[in-house]
């Protein structure tokens, strides 16, 4: 793969045809020093967030050695990491998938929020004795930009009853939950773990891990999160006043927080209408959650110096197939004098954007590159002063 000190070295050296993803390996290293040094607990990687080997590789030589893993297919490429413990904690599995990753990739931690998905763990698993079994509590979402609370999660006396259930066949009875992904104020997560509290003390169980999911945010042009540090302090709070065990696991799964700004997109504007640019890559590739979710990815021109005094100006982007929904509204601020053949730099799209994209239209095929100056944003510098001294 070859390195470039940067984007804009990059379009001077080469004028390549396709978009570019641009791994930044040390970003993703650092943001996962940062949480192994930091956050009281385990930090097992959501690996549906990228699955990059060059962030992969990043994050297990910062010491990442447990992934989140949600379906067979991510299960059998994360199995080939050397030494590593996987989770599945999607709440539905298939009976295939249960049972491939319990004999033959020795996956003994599941999450379920079904009796009938219990049973079928169960079934599966031919009643196995050593399951690691997490229940999956549903939080209310706050100030999180994709909630998830709809879609999994149980709550009051059905989670109650389940709890019990689980216990009387797990190794290891745990509960889980997910405030939510790019959640900007650490509020969410004290408000899940008060309920996880009076979920604890209403089932009366003995709980051996709490797992708080993923959701920590990244910084984006339109969101400037709450720093990190502050997310660890209420985690550490909240998990110290729940009526477990001095040996209760806590555990976090960040995705985003971990590689969100370990990748940029490089496109090519192909034409210019008004203030609307027609990129090469678009909503059914890497700007998914731009298009749909309506993120403002920071983003700079880099082929080229702009004039010196240069106005920036809102842009609007389309992506390049013929969809009319391939649209992404901004607004992108760049130089005025934006025009047809510049390249553009899009900045923090570690999260979920090359692991979104598809090839419809034809397009979905990327040139790869390292940079190794740093990223556009990032919740990690020193400017922030995150680093908790007395962690
Ligand atoms: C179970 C689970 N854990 C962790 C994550 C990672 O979340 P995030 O990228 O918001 O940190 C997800 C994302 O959907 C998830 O479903």
């Amino acid at each position: 793969m070859e390195r470039f000190p940067s984007a804009a070295a990059l379009i001077a050296h080469t004028k390549p045809d396709r978009p570019v993803l641009a791994a930044r390996p040390h970003a993703a290293g650092r943001a996962a020093r940062w949480f192994l040094e930091n956050f009281p607990g385990e930090v097992a990687y959501a690996y549906k967030a990228n699955s990059s080997v060059f962030l992969l590789g990043a994050l297990f030589g910062a010491g990442i050695r447990q992934f989140d893993i949600a379906s067979l297919p991510e299960l059998e490429d994360a199995a080939t990491i050397p030494g590593a413990t996987l989770h599945f904690m999607h709440p539905v599995k298939s009976r295939t998938a249960i049972r491939r990753a319990y004999y033959e990739f020795g996956v003994r931690c599941f999450a379920l929020d079904t009796e009938e998905e219990l049973a079928k763990i169960l079934e599966e698993t031919g009643h196995a004795k050593d399951l690691q079994l997490f229940v999956r509590v549903a939080v209310p979402a706050k100030n999180s930009r994709i909630p998830l609370e709809r879609k999994f999660g149980i709550t009051g006396q059905k989670a109650a009853r389940l709890l019990v259930k689980t216990r009387q066949v797990a190794d290891e009875l745990g509960i889980t939950f997910h405030v939510g992904s790019q959640t900007t104020t650490p509020d969410a997560y004290v408000m899940a773990l008060e309920e996880v509290r009076k979920l604890i003390a209403k089932a009366g169980v003995v709980v051996d891990a709490i797992d708080i999911g993923g959701g920590f945010p990244s910084r984006y042009s339109d969101s400037e999160p709450t720093p990190l540090s502050a997310f660890i302090e209420a985690i550490r709070h909240g998990f110290e006043k729940l009526p477990v065990g001095d040996s209760c696991r806590l555990i976090c799964e960040p995705g985003r927080a971990l590689v969100a700004e370990a990748e940029s997109l490089i496109v090519r504007v192909d034409a210019r209408k008004g203030n609307d640019l027609y990129i090469n890559d678009g909503a059914y590739g890497a700007l998914f959650d731009s298009a749909h979710l309506g993120f403002v990815f920071p983003v700079r021109l880099v082929s080229r110096e702009p004039a010196k005094d240069e106005r920036m100006v809102p842009f609007s982007m389309w992506g390049p197939t013929c969809d009319s929904i391939d649209y992404m509204k901004g607004p992108f601020y760049l130089p005025e004098s934006i025009r047809e053949g510049d390249y553009i730099e899009i900045g923090n799209i570690g999260a979920y954007g090359r692991a979104i994209a598809s090839n419809f239209n034809g397009y979905g095929r990327y040139e790869e590159v390292i940079l190794l100056d740093e990223p556009m944003y990032t919740m990690y510098g020193d400017a922030r002063k995150q680093v908790i001294q007395n962690a």
